[in-house]
């Protein structure tokens, strides 16, 4: 096994400190340090702050850092971008997988035995399901070929975490993101193989971040789940709150009686061309006014683009009537 560039996992918290100045920064780190066993940090701040930020954090805290830069570039600019995060003391650079084993290799030429790359495999949105998932495990197989240091896995996915897991055997690092605010739950990522979660805005955005950052530590984080009490749905529950665009996504189940229904449902569009196909078979993509509704061939659906959980609520269960009488006609 290669160099480790993170502390041995404790609270198995990396922080996402996407917040907007230094100041506020400081604000939650002075809370948190002693919680978390890592910082993520991300372009926002960076733009704001200038990557001298970066050594600040690292002399102020003593934590690892890693920087999310997600670089997928020309090999040219990919490693000017490592170069210069080596440089600021970043310990742990984010590249995506799709630019290829040898633009990593390069950037590992780059980063040399002094910085670790995490490749990033599949996104949590909803859209990360319609081409990241299909290329996460050739990316977690390069990355392990390529004896990277570590992966990023979808935590709100905990099935993904496993098969990814099992890609790149026991000794790489998986950081699982969407953990707090997109509803997984350390517990589970980290039962699935993830070795630390990475959480944000459940911890800067709480009134008290530091309680915030010890009950995720412990304890589960966002259960969110609600019993619909509808005979036609068996529960609707909050994945994702994205605050620039104030909106929401929400994961229903149709009630036991519905899964099939919904299930030829989704095959009656697919042979009759109706919504988007999606990729592996997935299931079907449909357009509610501004919504969007990913209904797989489990049953399962993911509505997207909500400017409320209401409205989730209640698109779900018209969606759901909408199958019961097309499938009973
Ligand atoms: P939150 O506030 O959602 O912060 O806890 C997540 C952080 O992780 C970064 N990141 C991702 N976020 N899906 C995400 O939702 C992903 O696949 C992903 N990969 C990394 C995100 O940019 C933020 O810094």
């Amino acid at each position: 096994m290669g160099k480790s560039f993170l502390n041995p996992p404790k609270s198995r918290i990396i922080l996402a400190l996407d917040t907007p100045d230094k100041r506020s920064s400081h604000r939650v780190m002075e809370q948190c340090a002693d919680i978390v066993d890592a910082i993520k940090i991300n372009y926002p701040l960076v733009l704001t702050e200038g990557l001298g930020f970066i050594s600040e954090l690292k002399t102020e805290y003593g934590l690892p850092l890693i920087a999310d830069f997600k670089v997928a570039d020309a090999p040219v600019t990919n490693n000017r971008i490592a170069r210069m995060a080596k440089d600021a003391g970043v310990d742990a650079l984010m590249v995506h997988g799709f630019i290829g084993a040898d633009a990593i290799m390069e950037i590992q030429e780059v980063a040399k035995e002094e910085m670790g790359i995490f490749v990033v495999t599949e996104l949590t949105h909803p859209g990360g399901l319609e081409f990241t998932r299909s290329f996460s495990e050739p990316f977690a197989r390069m990355a392990a070929y390529l004896d990277c240091f570590g992966i990023q896995a979808p935590g709100t996915r905990p099935d993904r975490i496993q098969v990814l897991r099992d890609t790149v055997g026991p000794d790489m690092t998986i950081i699982a993101c969407g953990i707090g605010a997109q509803g997984g739950t350390l517990e589970t990522a980290v039962q699935a193989g993830a070795d630390y979660g990475i959480i944000g805005r459940s911890i800067y955005e709480a009134d008290n971040p530091r309680q915030a950052a010890m009950d995720l530590a412990f304890s589960e984080a966002f259960p969110a789940t609600e019993q619909t009490g509808n005979e036609l749905l068996k529960e609707v529950h909050v994945v994702r709150y994205c605050s620039e665009t104030d909106s929401y996504t929400l994961r229903a189940e149709p009630a036991d009686e519905m899964r099939d229904q919904v299930k030829q449902f989704v095959q009656y569009c697919r042979s009759h061309g109706i919504g988007l196909e999606l990729t592996q078979s997935e299931g079907v993509l449909l357009k509610k006014k501004r919504s969007l509704i990913h209904v797989y061939t489990t049953g399962s659906c993911l509505i997207s683009n909500l400017p409320s959980a209401a409205e989730g609520e209640k698109i779900a269960r018209d969606f759901m009537q909408e199958v019961r009488t097309d499938m009973d006609a």
